[in-house]
């Protein structure tokens, strides 16, 4: 059986900085992958790369067998890949119940004129988005809060709200870019579980980003370590963590 998503060979040039150079990478169905590297390894433009923020300099995407190379993020939703950003991008002075909302519209198929007319379909989606939106919050643990203000919202739930706002348009593949930033350790671990339950209730494929490879350790089922835009390790987690050109990458942070 084919992957899910295939990356061949995947760079993203600026000018002279070579920000992924020669990348190479598979997810299965069902599979959570961990792509890990220091701060500036290439991560984000990575996965920028692979969701149409910027189309590559050179290289191949297919998702599900389809080329999918250069097509933009709003295309790629409809075919099942979503993704959160490294800093969030909520809709802070909407509710958290709106934000989902928010995101289920980019799925449905309210126009304009059943908007304004609140036609009989218009309202019918309204019901269904809502519920929709309830299930994913409680998915995530945030029925409860679901009429709160994005803006009174501690950071660690509105990450969390976040992963809502990306399940209620149904990805086959989440794409998850530093879901813990800016987390304490207990709150980082919390947020990590959440993302291996999802996987594991309903089978979600998923790309995790994370900077942190301690928190991979016992979720993910593959490693791709990267560093100046290049592979530098790939395998189990335990594997990736003991690789000595991972420990040295790390080292080299500042
Ligand atoms: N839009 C851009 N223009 C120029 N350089 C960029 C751009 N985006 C990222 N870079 C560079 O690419 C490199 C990798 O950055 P990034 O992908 O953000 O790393 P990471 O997510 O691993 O911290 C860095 O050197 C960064 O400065
Ligand atoms: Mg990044």
């Amino acid at each position: 059986m084919g992957y899910l998503l295939e990356v061949r060979d995947l760079k993203m040039y600026f000018g002279g900085v070579h920000a992924v150079d020669g990348i190479s990478f598979e997810v299965g169905q069902g599979e959570i992958i961990g792509i890990i590297g220091p701060n500036g390894s290439g991560k984000t433009t990575l996965i920028n790369a692979v969701t149409g923020v910027y189309n590559p300099t050179a290289g191949t995407i297919l998702f599900d067998g389809m080329d999918i190379t250069s097509k933009k993020m709003e295309n790629l939703v409809s075919l099942g890949i979503c993704r959160t950003f490294q800093n969030l991008k909520l809709h802070k002075a909407l509710t958290v119940l709106q934000n989902v909302i928010v995101g289920e519209h980019l799925a449905n198929d309210s126009n304009f004129f059943d908007a304004v007319f609140r036609t009989k379909r218009f309202r019918q989606n309204e019901k269904r988005a809502r519920e929709l939106a309830m299930t994913e919050l409680e998915k995530v643990g945030l029925a409860g809060n679901a009429s709160d203000f994005v803006s009174e919202l501690p950071y660690g739930m509105q990450k969390k709200l976040e992963i809502a706002r990306a399940l209620v348009m149904k990805p086959k593949l989440l794409i998850l870019d530093e879901p813990t930033a800016g987390m304490n350790s207990v709150e980082a671990k919390e947020q990590i579980d959440l993302v291996k339950k999802l996987n594991q209730e309903t089978g979600l494929s998923v790309i995790l980003i994370e900077h942190n490879m301690k928190l991979l350790m016992n979720s993910v089922n593959r490693v791709l370590a990267i560093d100046a835009g290049k592979e530098i390790a790939r395998g189990l987690p335990s594997e990736v963590q003991n690789n000595s050109r991972v420990i040295s990458a790390y080292l080299g942070e500042d």
